[in-house]
């Protein structure tokens, strides 16, 4: 599809796109090898992306303010950002703790086996809060890289939910009695850096909050690249959380299928499942950041990050524009009804029809031709197809 004068596809900060400084800042340095890239000042970052025409930014207390930084440089290191953030008009819509860097952190944070550090972790995150309310950030999200085990001997793991509830608890005890505007967003991931890590996936995070003290304050900040690494259907997985109400926030990349976590850019893998993810988020009501969580290669010089960034906001409004004109296109219109997909819509039990009437229904029973609705056209395919000419761009 040709651009027109109103989709140049190009970001404005109206999109609501934003990075982690530690996607841009992220220095290339993995396993094996050494990093690859020069540090990244988090002020020269930040005017880098607003030029771009991202709107925030997010960031872990350590990306701003190095790990055992003194008082004084802290609040140097806040004000000059803070400035920056002025200058630029970016906003810092989501902030987060590195639980999982440190040493200390080695055996887990919030649910290590050593109460010392739990409560190091618990401080940690606190502290940070504060300083999240202050900025102005919305959002709070808890990634729980080192919240696992390699060894179920080494864990008990409903002790290790008690503990990871308890401290999720405690954070919301901490808003309520300071008056924040801020609500947490819990990130699953399956594995990496731990063998196993603690909710794993949306499912396992959706249960889990359900058994909070203050389930409404806690949501979701789902990743593209991890439901992928445990093989599930990204879609169906954002879907089920904006349907519960807690889609709060979204971390947004690629992920060819089941592998070590490959932080793609948005749309590098899938494209696909991308389109239908931004379908998702368009039309089904996702208030919240378009927020990129990914690494730009580590075989790119810096120039390279800067292309990767701009890429993948470019990619998120070349899928926004034609998952519109999927919408748009009267032959899908037509196919989706050919496929039955509005009938989904139409409640099973008719309006005020009680229990007894469907029971005493023989239409939908007793009449029924199981075999003739065994032979029915579904038409799946051509409506599939539809929508790989609309990505492809011959539709
Ligand atoms: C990952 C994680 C991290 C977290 C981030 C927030 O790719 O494994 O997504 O990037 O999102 O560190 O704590
Ligand atoms: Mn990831
Ligand atoms: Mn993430």
């Amino acid at each position: 599809m040709e651009p027109t004068v109103t989709e140049s596809y190009t970001p404005t900060p109206e999109d609501h796109f934003s990075f982690g400084l530690w996607t841009v800042g992220w220095q290339g340095r993995d396993p094996f090898g050494d990093a690859t890239r020069a540090p990244l000042d988090p002020v020269e970052a930040l005017e880098h992306l607003a030029e771009l025409g991202a709107w925030g930014v997010s960031f872990h207390d350590d990306d701003l303010i190095p790990f055992g930084t003194d008082e004084r440089e802290r609040e140097r290191l806040v004000k000059r950002f803070r400035a920056a953030l002025d200058r630029t008009g970016m906003v810092t819509e989501m902030m987060t703790t590195n639980l999982f860097t440190h040493p200390v952190f080695k055996e887990g944070a919030f649910s290590a086996n050593d109460r010392g550090v739990r409560r190091f972790a618990l401080r940690k995150t606190l502290r940070n809060i504060d300083l999240a309310a202050e900025l102005g950030a919305r959002v709070y999200v808890a990634w729980g890289g080192r919240e696992g085990s390699e060894s179920d001997a080494a864990k008990d793991v409903p002790a290790a939910l008690d503990r990871l509830a308890e401290a999720i608890d405690t954070l919301c005890e901490h808003v309520i009695s300071r008056g924040y505007d801020l609500r947490f967003a819990l990130e699953p991931k399956p594995n990496e850096p731990r063998g196993d890590i603690l909710l794993p996936t949306i499912g396992h995070a959706l249960a889990f909050i359900e058994r909070l003290e203050h389930p409404e304050m806690v949501g979701l900040n789902p990743e593209v690249g991890h439901e992928t690494m445990a093989g599930l259907n990204v879609v169906h997985g954002y879907a089920q959380a904006l349907w519960a109400g807690k889609l709060f926030h979204i971390d947004l990349n690629g992920q060819h299928g089941a592998k070590y976590d490959q932080d793609l850019r948005f749309g590098a893998a899938d494209l696909k499942s991308a389109f239908f993810l931004v379908d998702l988020l368009e039309h089904h009501g996702y208030g919240g950041a378009r927020h990129f969580d990914f690494k730009p290669l580590r075989a790119e010089d810096e120039a390279g990050v800067w292309v990767s960034a701009a890429a993948c906001m470019r990619t998120y409004l070349v899928l926004k524009a034609k998952a519109r004109a999927w919408r748009a296109d009267p032959e899908v219109q037509a196919a989706l009804a050919a496929a039955g997909v509005p009938e989904l819509s139409v409640p099973t039990r008719g309006p005020g029809e009680t229990l007894g009437q469907l029971l005493a229904d023989a239409s939908a029973y007793e009449d029924y031709d199981p075999e003739a609705a065994g032979r029915r056209a579904t038409n799946i395919e051509r409506l599939d197809q539809l929508a790989l000419d609309h990505i492809l761009g011959v539709a």
